[in-house]
């Protein structure tokens, strides 16, 4: 048995009096690319957040490639905050892009990419830049190094997000609606940047509402609904053969939707 990249274990997590996730077990081995579906407001960004632990979450554990991760346990099993050196050190290695790209405006498309590599990672110049340059290059982008991200289009700037987040050589990658606030023509590019990643082996957790990526490139499909995951399994069981009431009416107003 390979250790997971990512062990999401009885995690809960409330905000006040609201509880956004019950229970949730989640594994996702090395390799592996699940994409996480379900409802607006069922907990999904939550959940995302969780494995970063840019979201605290309350019960349960979840482990990095095995290690726990936001907490330390005592000699008695009592958790205790990770120190905060060690809690950045574990972020480091998982990227993230979210539905906003988050660009530095009076920067660069390289140097987006190249100045994190610096302040986080304490890379010379030069090095920074020629990483920076190759993963452009990798999201096909390398004739756009020189421009600033509001002369680049929404896909463009996603895949700049891309980069930065994979210059810095992270272990996964969790992305949270990645091509929500992009334009139909635009969605495509960012998903074939992200298929190539796939076929890479880059480990993948993967918020989308965009159901034919899921059903190419996911190795499973978990769904969330009410914090709770009713159901996970390979795209074609979830998509075609579900027996949960809830995931086949999920499905079909998706399909409703998109259908002319
Ligand atoms: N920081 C927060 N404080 C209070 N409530 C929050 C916070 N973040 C999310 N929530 C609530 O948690 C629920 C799940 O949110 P979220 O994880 O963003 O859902 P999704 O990404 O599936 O749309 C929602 O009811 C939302 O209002
Ligand atoms: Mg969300």
């Amino acid at each position: 048995m390979t250790v997971p990249m990512i062990a999401m274990r009885a995690v809960g997590k409330s905000f006040g009096a609201h509880q956004v996730l019950r229970g949730v077990d989640l594994d996702v081995a090395p390799s592996e690319v699940v994409c996480l579906i379900g409802p607006s407001g069922s907990g999904k960004s939550t959940l995302l957040r969780c494995v970063n632990f840019l979201e605290p979450y309350d019960e349960g554990e979840v482990r990095i490639a095995g290690e726990l991760i936001g907490y330390d346990l005592d000699s008695e099993g009592e958790r205790r905050p990770m120190a905060p050196s060690r809690l950045r050190a574990m972020r480091r290695e998982i990227g993230m892009v979210f539905q906003h790209f988050n660009l530095w405006p009076h920067m660069t498309a390289l140097e987006n990419v190249s100045e994190p590599l610096r302040r986080v990672r304490g890379l010379p110049k030069g090095e920074a830049t020629d990483r920076a340059a190759a993963m452009l290059r990798r999201v096909g982008l390398a004739d756009k190094a020189g421009a600033h991200p509001l002369r680049l289009s929404g896909g463009q700037q996603q895949r700049v997000a891309i980069a930065r987040a994979l210059a810095m050589q992270p272990r996964l990658m969790l992305f949270d609606e990645p091509t929500s606030a992009l334009d139909p023509e635009l969605v495509g590019e960012v998903l074939e940047v992200m298929r190539a990643l796939a076929a890479e082996g880059m480990t993948m957790l993967i918020v989308t509402h965009e159901m034919g990526f899921a059903a190419h490139v996911a190795s499973r499909i978990a769904f969330i609904d009410g914090g709770r995951i009713l159901e996970s399994g390979p795209p074609r069981r979830v998509f075609h053969e579900s027996a949960e009431p809830r995931v086949r009416q999920f499905l079909q107003t998706y399909h409703d939707r998109n259908a002319f």
